[in-house]
């Protein structure tokens, strides 16, 4: 059960920054009671894919701080950049609909398909619902600097541009993470389930590192799995580890980076591209569960926690919550 010096610590340190309410109220966390019975083993679910802006997400929970230091600086335009079915662009592009910004968001095809549903098709299809103005390019190398081009050429024209990294992963962003620990602290203990383990894909990693630095204070003996989706664990866990550092200094805490687990055996062949286990993992939940996973991410996620349960990498045989991070739009981008 959660510290409670610990969680009004972390709310405490939460108010100190600047926030649009854009997710509401705590996201359900609820049993899966068909998919526990199937697997032998109690598991929950966190339902941040229902957060409540255009088709929900993990991002809408980075953007509440984001968005906000963009406003507070005056900005008129939000720029991002991703994958053409980028999750984190179309939320993006959503905040900026809602308030009446402007978005441009700087794309590529991470796969190099010229697939008719991939290229129009999903999150694609909802950047044109929300006007946002997209720029192509060959790849994202540096997209830092070449989101860096866009803003001036835009303040050339006028415009007030701010720069949203990708995937909404700064420090400032993993705050959104913080929120999400806090409410899986407060869930876990009004409904006395006491989980083993959390698993949570891990990519741009501001949804790992929020998770690492604040489940760490509010839930020590639970062990945070992230399930890579783009690389492997040897490059991802810097970018995880750097981040985590950065979110403590944020929050004002101390001590060491916490431990960080990745799990990298279920992205392959590459960030983007389906894989069997995926797709097996998206179509159990939707027989089980009618619950909708997405290709890229939650999908391989969720197949790691199918095959850690097959191979019994987990801790003891307690409740196991899976983080449901969003995705589904790009389940019609995906389809053939
Ligand atoms: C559906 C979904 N799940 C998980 C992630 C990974 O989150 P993060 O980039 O914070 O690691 C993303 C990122 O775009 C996503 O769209």
């Amino acid at each position: 059960m959660p510290d409670s010096s610990s969680l009004s610590i972390l709310k405490h340190q939460l108010e100190n920054y600047s926030r649009i309410d854009l997710v509401g109220n705590s996201t359900p966390l609820e049993r899966l009671n068909r998919l526990s019975d199937y697997v032998g083993r109690d598991i929950y679910i966190k339902r941040d894919d229902v957060t409540p802006l255009a088709m929900g997400g993990n991002k809408l929970r980075k953007l509440e701080f984001l968005v906000a230091a963009a406003i507070e600086e005056g900005a008129d335009t939000l720029i991002t950049a991703g994958a053409i079915q980028s999750n984190h662009v179309r939320q993006t592009a959503a905040v900026a609909a809602k308030l009446g910004l402007k978005c441009l968001a700087v794309l590529e095809n991470p796969i190099g398909t010229d697939e008719h549903n991939y290229l129009t098709n999903g999150n694609r299809l909802l950047l044109d619902l929300f006007n946002t103005e997209v720029v192509m390019c060959d790849s994202l190398y540096d997209p830092m600097a070449q989101m860096e081009e866009q803003a001036t050429l835009l303040e050339a024209q006028g415009f007030r541009p701010y720069i949203i990294p990708v995937g909404g992963s700064n420090a400032l962003g993993a705050l959104g993470y913080v929120q999400c620990a806090i409410e899986i602290a407060e869930q876990s203990s009004a409904g006395f389930v006491d989980f083993s383990a959390v698993v949570v894909a891990s990519g741009s990693a501001g949804t790992h590192a929020g998770l690492a630095v604040a489940l760490r204070e509010l839930m020590p003996s639970t062990r945070l799995i992230g399930v890579t989706v783009s690389r492997k664990a040897e490059d991802q866990r810097p970018k995880v580890e750097t981040l985590s550092n950065e979110l403590m200094q944020l929050l004002e805490l101390e001590g060491e980076t916490p431990e960080i687990e990745l799990w990298d055996e279920y992205f392959a062949p590459r960030y983007g591209e389906p894989n069997q286990e995926g797709l097996a993992a998206i179509k159990l939940l939707a027989e089980k569960e009618a619950m909708l996973l997405d290709p890229v991410y939650t999908g391989k996620t969720m197949a790691g926690l199918l095959d850690g349960l097959e191979r019994q990498r987990f801790p003891g045989d307690g409740p196991i919550l899976f983080v449901h991070t969003g995705g589904a739009p790009a389940l019609f981008a995906y389809a053939k």
